[in-house]
């Protein structure tokens, strides 16, 4: 995959970057190795932007039950809907959905579980780096009124326990976040470092106890 090779639609203020293809890449390849053949995915790109990461893994699986997308920011939503035209066949398409909703107040569909969610989600501490005079890029970097342990919960509270969840983030960011999220839940989960790209790191997580 290279990013020449891909012209998806993006709003002018916030354009992905290669580490969502390796996100897509490394998601598709992995649901491939652990899951039967005949596993059907229910997936959800949580933090979706204009829905590259999920979108690029739909095209690599063939398995899909249904795709979701969740993402705070509706201007993202004309993007996403031309890309789902864009990459998609008609049978896809048939299978995906976008929500425009905060993850904490979202409810999906009558409290739906995935078995596999995927995100590229702000990670950046406001503490620890400056905003920027964009509000639309800030809130791609940083969760505003949420934090990371919020993101952490949802996924808890959202994952079927078959799942398994992947997220991009950088240590020095994530880090502290992850540890006391695992050091309150009772000891049924595990998230674990499972790849880097560079400064970024790819997270796995899933239940222990299924
Ligand atoms: C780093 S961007 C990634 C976008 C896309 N997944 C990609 O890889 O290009 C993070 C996305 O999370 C969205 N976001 C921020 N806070 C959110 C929240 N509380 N609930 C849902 N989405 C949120 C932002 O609007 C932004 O589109």
């Amino acid at each position: 995959m290279s990013l020449n090779n891909l012209k998806y639609y993006q709003p002018e203020f916030y354009k992905f970057s290669e580490d969502s293809l390796l996100l897509a890449e490394e998601s598709s390849k992995l649901v491939k190795e652990i899951f039967p053949e005949d596993f059907s995915i229910k997936g959800l790109d949580l933090c979706s932007g204009c829905g590259v990461v999920g979108i690029e893994t739909m095209v690599q699986l063939e398995n899909v039950s249904f795709f979701h997308f969740l993402e705070l920011q509706s201007l993202f939503e004309p993007f996403f809907q031309k890309n789902v035209f864009s990459f998609l066949s008609q049978y896809q398409r048939d299978k995906v959905k976008f929500f425009n909703a905060n993850l904490d107040s979202f409810s999906g569909s009558s409290k739906m579980k995935y078995n596999l969610i995927i995100s590229n989600p702000p990670y950046f501490k406001k503490g620890k780096n400056r905003l920027g005079s964009d509000k639309r890029r800030n809130l791609c970097r940083f969760f505003s009124e949420l934090d990371f342990s919020n993101f952490l919960n949802f996924i808890y509270f959202t994952l079927d326990r078959e799942g398994i969840v992947l997220f991009l983030g950088r240590d020095g960011e994530v880090y502290n976040d992850i540890k006391m999220f695992l050091e309150k839940k009772p000891k049924d989960f595990e998230i674990f470092k499972y790849k880097s790209f560079g400064i970024t790191s790819l997270f796995m997580g899933r239940f222990l106890n299924k």
